[in-house]
């Protein structure tokens, strides 16, 4: 669990990369970041494309970050903001779980996440957004 102050420091660092967005398309940027059991946080905003399918969504270029950084598991949490997210908090789409799913079954872990809006965090386990959950287990 985080306590007030880690959770509002984890906040902070998912809307200070919101600002970093590339969201022409769907003006709605995106940020997240990714607490380690280290203390190391990790940030990444949405990246959208001309081609609109081809977006990357912040969790996902968060996930890579860390994993491009070596990091094998040791997920404990997470915040997803929205710039344009105002009443309801902004969850992680489908393939977000998914690829976050990743690197926590990597590690044995179940992160927080936390979901926010304006004016409300939603605090939630992975596993919760993402039952049954399909990961590295399977193939081994
Ligand atoms: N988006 C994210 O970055 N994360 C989510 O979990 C939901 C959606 C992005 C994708 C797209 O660039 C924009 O938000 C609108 O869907």
């Amino acid at each position: 669990m985080l306590d007030h102050e880690q959770e509002q420091a984890l906040i902070a660092a998912a809307y200070a990369a919101a600002e970093n967005a590339y969201a022409p398309y769907s003006d709605y940027p995106v940020g997240a970041a990714l607490l380690f059991d280290d203390g190391w946080v990790v940030t990444g905003c949405n990246v959208e494309n001309a081609s609109y399918g081809l977006a990357l969504c912040a969790e996902t270029v968060a996930v890579a970050k860390a994993m491009g950084e070596g990091r094998r598991g040791g997920l404990v949490a997470l915040a997803v903001v929205g710039l344009k997210a105002d009443s309801a908090p902004i969850t992680p789409c489908g393939r977000c779980r998914q690829v976050l799913n990743e690197v926590a079954a990597l590690g044995a872990t179940d992160p927080l996440v936390l979901c926010v809006s304006k004016d409300d965090v939603r605090r939630v386990a992975l596993s919760a957004l993402l039952p049954h959950a399909f990961g590295p287990g399977h193939l081994a």
